[in-house]
């Protein structure tokens, strides 16, 4: 059992960031990874679309005998946790619960933003999480839907990111938050731009990272973690033709990704 795969899914790529944190604390453990390739972005569409691609995307990790799924997208995590819950046959954690612990232990002044899709946005997912730790937090939402073509782009340190930048988090500049949290798969490659456009006390919170200690703590508490010291076997999945994926997703994942295979049933 221990040596089974985690099962990781997402949209599309975005959710590497969180392979990406996975791998750094959890070296030994062996990854499936899904990105929904042929469907993103999940952002912009409805939450019963939502509910519905989650629910094949976690069939498709069950089918891969998975010990634990992890949801990398925000917007899954946001508006279909239970209905992973109720397709999976094993442990599941999203990132929203672990974003919002992180961002209430961080904040000192209880003024907390969070950046998202459309739908995470909506959904108020993360305002709720936040208090119910801390009613006395006020939690302050912005939707910025351009971040992620940007961040496919690779125009991480690009005029027209810094530009869209300010215009999206003047409002939460002009709330006085002190924490910022990254909720979003793809917010973390434009990390250096979003801090530069906040006060440079502002602490930026990747949801991602949060998520990597939780699924370390599960791990342990539910003793699942790999034995082994061997490199694991990372596999990465997606719905569309690889190619693409590929050269886009080695910048988020900060690795080569070895073979990238297409998900039967898409
Ligand atoms: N993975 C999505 C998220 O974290 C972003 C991309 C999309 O809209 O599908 O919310």
């Amino acid at each position: 059992m221990n040596s089974k795969p985690i099962g990781v899914f997402d949209s599309g790529i975005g959710g590497l960031t969180v392979v990406h944190a996975l791998t750094k604390r959890l070296p030994y453990e062996n990854i499936i990874y899904f990105g929904d390739t042929a469907r993103v972005p999940y952002g912009p569409k409805s939450p019963q679309t939502v509910r519905d691609y989650a629910a094949q995307d976690t069939e498709f990790l069950v089918s891969q005998h998975v010990k634990m799924i992890v949801i990398a997208c925000n917007t899954v995590s946001a508006v279909a946790l239970d209905v992973v819950m109720k397709h999976a046959k094993a442990p599941v954690i999203g990132v929203i619960i672990p974003g919002a612990g992180a961002a209430v232990a961080a904040s000192r002044k209880k003024r907390i933003g969070v950046i998202g899709t459309i739908a995470t946005v909506n959904s108020k997912a993360y305002t709720h999480a936040v208090r119910q730790l801390d009613k006395e937090v006020e939690v302050f939402s912005q939707p910025c839907p351009l971040f992620v073509p940007l961040a496919e782009e690779g125009w991480i340190h690009h005029k027209a990111t810094e530009l869209i930048a300010k215009e999206y988090l003047f409002p939460l500049k002009l709330e006085k938050i002190d924490t910022l949290i990254l909720g979003c798969t793809h917010y973390p490659i434009l990390r250096e731009t979003i801090q530069s456009t906040l006060d440079p006390q502002v602490t930026l919170i990747d949801s991602g990272e949060a998520t990597a200690a939780e699924v370390e703590r599960i791990l342990d508490e539910k003793q699942l973690r790999n034995p082994s010291k061997l490199k694991p076997h990372l596999q990465f999945y997606v719905s569309d033709l690889p190619a693409k994926f590929t050269e886009i997703g080695e910048r988020f994942l900060g690795q080569r990704m070895g073979r990238v295979l297409r998900a039967e049933g898409f």
